[in-house]
């Protein structure tokens, strides 16, 4: 790859500017969210619904550590307040993504104010997942009704999920929840993981047996292409399992699923939304996928031996400058979101799903581009 690594006065400018445009964009969304994808570049505001709303929180956070602004503190303690309300409530926490949302809102707050708030917030979010474990299979089921069989599966984004859990065992004490999320793991690992280091998005199990069914896509192109972004959570979930379990099995998954993810990149280094495309396609991108793999990198890079770590640590330079120079917002007139060319869903002839967020922003490319400028400016203490 000829794309050369992003520069520290580089890192420097496009962390600065992210900081900017949160500082501008926290004065729309405090008491309201941004909704998980923009519309022509613009984000309208949103209740604290969906599995997003933790990724703008959690920019707040990291804006907050770069600049000690207390403005941002004072908003994002709005923010976790409103997560404790969501999960005292059991306001659409009917699904798996407990880690997205509170890890980055409320771990984060426990983490950087020691927020007994955000404490309370966390646990009953891990409590609330762990209701979702299923003993036939081992795994967290991801949406639906539990136990039914149009909906006994898991899927690959869940593995982020799973630091919510491992936190959760430190500070209550109670080993329970670890044991589960390295149980998922496990099971995750062993069945979305082809042959050839794709990935499957989802893998339905038996609910009777336990037994692997398939694996299929939801949000891919087919069931047997690789999803960008499921390759992504893949990559970062490997390095974040690693990060706690110290599974040499974690490093090896981890180098066969970022270097598939690396071969299969076109020239510019944004991804497709799926691997099925490349140079040429008129597809759109799915620059949060890019994101999301870099933050990957970066962390994984801190274990891996330091022939392995420069390799991935250089390639995450370069695609976070392909992010800087192709996606990045420069300023509140162009978008109040960070990371421009996502993709949250586009419809195919093989997937049931809606187009939604295409050629857009959205929040978790917003949150991890910022992540990851955070990572390449210093040894970052993560919310995960
Ligand atoms: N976790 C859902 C998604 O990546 O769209």
């Amino acid at each position: 790859m000829t794309y050369p690594e992003i520069t520290e006065n580089e890192t420097a400018k496009a962390y600065e500017k992210a900081a900017q445009l949160v500082i501008h964009n926290v004065k729309e969304f405090t008491e309201v969210f941004p909704d998980s994808s923009s519309v022509n570049q613009f984000y309208k505001p949103s209740e604290n619904v969906e599995w997003t709303t933790g990724f703008w929180t959690g920019e707040i956070w990291l804006a907050y550590e770069q600049t000690k602004d207390e403005q941002l503190r004072k908003a994002a303690e709005i923010e976790v307040d409103s997560f404790l309300d969501r999960i005292i409530k059991k306001i659409d926490v009917n699904h798996h993504d407990m880690g997205f949302l509170y890890s980055l809102s409320c771990v984060a707050a426990y983490k950087l104010t020691g927020s007994e708030k955000g404490k309370k917030a966390a646990v009953m979010a891990a409590d609330n997942l762990m209701e979702r474990f299923q003993e036939k299979g081992q795994f967290f089921q991801a949406w639906g009704q539990l136990g039914a069989k149009d909906n006994y599966r898991l899927i690959i984004d869940c593995l982020l999920n799973m630091p919510l859990l491992f936190w959760a065992s430190e500070a209550t004490g109670n080993p329970v929840y670890k044991e589960k999320a390295e149980a998922h793991i496990k099971t995750a690992m062993k069945y979305v993981i082809r042959p050839d280091h794709s990935t499957y998005h989802t893998y339905f199990f038996d609910p009777e047996t336990g037994e692997p069914v398939k694996g299929v896509t939801h949000q891919g192109y087919r069931d047997g292409s690789a999803w960008a972004r499921g390759q992504a959570w893949g990559i970062y979930g490997s390095a974040l399992s690693y990060r706690r379990l110290r599974d040499p099995e974690y490093l090896d998954i981890f180098c066969k699923l970022t270097d598939y993810f690396l071969e299969h990149l076109p020239s510019d280094l944004v991804p497709y939304w799926d691997f099925d495309f490349d140079d040429g396609s008129t597809e759109p991108r799915d620059s949060s996928a890019s994101a999301i793999a870099v933050c990957g990198m970066l962390e994984m890079a801190k274990y891996l031996p330091e022939e392995k770590a420069q390799y991935y640590s250089s390639m995450a330079k370069r695609l976070l400058l392909a992010l800087v120079n192709r996606c990045a917002v420069q300023s509140p007139e162009e978008s109040n979101g960070l990371l421009l060319h996502g993709t949250y869903a586009k419809s195919s002839p093989y997937n049931t799903c809606p187009n939604l967020g295409v050629d857009e922003c959205n929040t978790w490319g917003d949150y991890f581009y910022f992540e990851a400028l955070t990572r390449a400016t210093k040894d970052w203490n993560p919310y995960w």
